[in-house]
């Protein structure tokens, strides 16, 4: 395939709320994301994507956008944004934003101005239903409520939310809407960013069908509609093929064939993606079906488009706490689990704090929880007479704020993340597990991902190399090959808490990379290798 800078790219996601706090109001900001560029710059990645930092009342955590112009007041102005790419670029860094067009904040000005008449041009920006039999529409769910359909009694209509009530769904059918967006986003590439997270970009299109949905628990209803591979053709014509740009897209419920269509390069939507099926599919480690599914991605995508490789974000738990193990071999399993992430087909997303292998956190209270979706279910199954603890431990394990404590800097109070109150209570293994204490350790888990970023660069096998899963039946070890011509990399990875015989053909190999040292014949638990031979030789 064709070669770009982006497939070559590692990707470091910023949750900058959570990262560092410079003035001391407990929310982190653009300026703390300024101060740290020489730290993500000198892990190794390319690419900073900034979640969302326009104004926003910010019940989902700035994914509700009622501006899509200007900066928050929590994340610091316009010239500390434009500060920041400066920077960046200054040093290498290119910089990417969220991109979260199917909904706005129920306190963007279309959606006032909808709400406020039937008769204004705005109404339509949105999606509005008459009740039937005086109640909503049908039985569908949304991602953050028991409804999709939530009612506007001035108008006696109800209007359309895949996620949040305070989030109301964009009419994409709408043409002057799509040029509103279209115009947001040549603002914000004309200031010089390098592309687009797209949030949930394939739920942009609506089902036309109306009826009830047999099972509303199971949402992909809200996605993949017809009309969609129209409007991101659409917006590749008329925005991103001007620009010198990446654009990942968050494209829940798909499989590789439905995938691909997003992605393929010949249909000019999209460069790439986030799949779900490893976070929808495994709620904890299931090596047979990771390694089913990253075979099926590489054959669907073989030849056509881009895959990205990612075990957490700001929505998912940390990938040591959930598919490794954050205890007694917390280092092993975070390089075991980026070893995995940096040589599989596609781009590796880093996590701020997956460098230096920070955890999930379990608290005691609802009351400390801040994630809206954790929040609304908690309420919900309590108003239906479950258990509150059991309620609360249930969904403990996946809560999004797992991965939305504050960065662990350092020793000091609230981890250096802030000299302030922080907005979230930090992980309280900060004391221990931190990036200072981390640097100074032998086994550091952040100089593990520096080796394994420049192993990548340096060796094209990596990126654009044939995969092939050379162990399929194995629950425990994960055994593949990347091949480029006349390179070959075997990676050998012992996914379990037990030791096991090195099974292949990796005699006459050169060991390059390896997350620990130990007898050669056999794998330690959640031991990770990189052997390397070459026909040049
Ligand atoms: C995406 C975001 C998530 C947000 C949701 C609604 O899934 O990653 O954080 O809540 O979209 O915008
Ligand atoms: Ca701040």
């Amino acid at each position: 395939m064709k070669r770009t800078w982006w497939k070559e790219a590692v990707v470091y996601q910023v949750y900058w709320r959570s990262f560092l706090d410079t003035n001391g109001d407990g929310y982190g900001d653009l300026e703390g994301v300024r101060q740290k560029l020489p730290y993500i710059k000198e892990l190794g990645a390319d690419v900073v994507w900034l979640n969302p930092f326009y104004v926003s009342p910010d019940k989902d955590n700035g994914y509700d956008i009622a501006d899509y112009y200007r900066v928050m007041d929590k994340a610091g102005t316009m010239e500390d944004f434009e500060r920041l790419l400066q920077e960046a670029h200054a040093i290498g860094l290119k910089v990417i934003l969220d991109l979260v067009v199917n909904h706005t904040s129920d306190q963007h000005a279309w959606f006032l101005e909808a709400k406020a008449s039937v008769d204004s041009p705005k109404r339509d920006y949105y999606i509005w239903h008459d009740p039937v039999d005086g109640k909503a529409p049908n039985n569908w769910r949304s991602y953050f409520a028991p409804s999709c359909w939530e009612y506007h009694a001035e108008s006696e209509q109800y209007y359309y939310h895949s996620f949040a009530v305070e989030q109301p769904d964009l009419n994409w059918e709408n043409g002057t809407l799509r040029q509103e967006i279209y115009r947001m986003m040549r603002f914000w590439l004309d200031k010089g960013i390098d592309g687009f997270r797209m949030d949930v970009i394939n739920l942009l299109a609506k089902r036309e069908d109306l009826s009830d949905v047999a099972d509303p628990y199971d949402l992909s209803y809200l996605a993949n509609n017809p009309g969609i591979h129209d409007y991101l053709q659409e917006m590749h014509d008329q925005v991103l093929q001007h620009y010198d740009c990446m654009t990942v897209g968050e494209i829940p419920f798909v499989t590789p064939a439905e995938g691909a269509l997003y992605v393929d390069e010949s249909r000019r939507e999209l460069d790439t993606l986030f799949h779900f099926q490893i976070a929808d599919e495994m709620p904890t480690w299931d090596m047979l079906r990771f390694k089913e599914i990253q075979r099926d991605w590489y054959e669907g995508l073989k030849g056509k488009g881009w895959n990205s490789q990612f075990l957490n974000n700001h929505d998912h738990t940390r990938q040591v706490t959930r598919y490794g193990n954050d205890r007694e071999h917390r280092i092993a399993s975070a390089k075991l689990l980026a070893t995995l992430t940096h040589t599989l087909p596609g781009m590796p997303y880093i996590y701020q704090g997956e460098e230096i292998g920070m955890t999930g956190v379990a608290f005691d209270s609802i009351d400390e929880y801040q994630d809206i979706a954790m929040r609304n279910r908690y309420a919900e199954e309590v108003a239906n007479g479950r258990d509150a603890r059991e309620v609360l431990t249930s969904l403990q394990l996946l809560s999004r704020d797992n991965s939305r404590t504050p960065m662990q800097w350092n020793t000091l109070k609230h981890g250096g993340f802030s000299k302030g109150k922080p907005w979230m209570s930090i992980n309280p293994n900060y004391t221990y597990l931190n990036v200072e204490t981390d640097l100074s350790q032998e086994d550091s888990v952040f100089r593990y991902y520096q080796r394994l970023i420049r192993l990548r660069r340096e060796n094209p096998a990596l990126i654009y190399g044939e995969f092939m899963d050379l162990l399929p039946n194995d629950p425990f070890i994960h055994v593949y090959e990347r091949t480029l011509e006349l390179e070959r990399f075997v990676i050998v990875l012992n996914h379990s808490n037990h030791t096991h015989d090195v099974p292949l053909p990796v005699e006459g190999m050169e060991l390059l990379l390896s997350n620990m040292v130990t007898e050669h014949e056999k794998l330690a638990p959640h031991e990770a290798r990189i052997y390397y031979s070459s026909l040049r030789h």
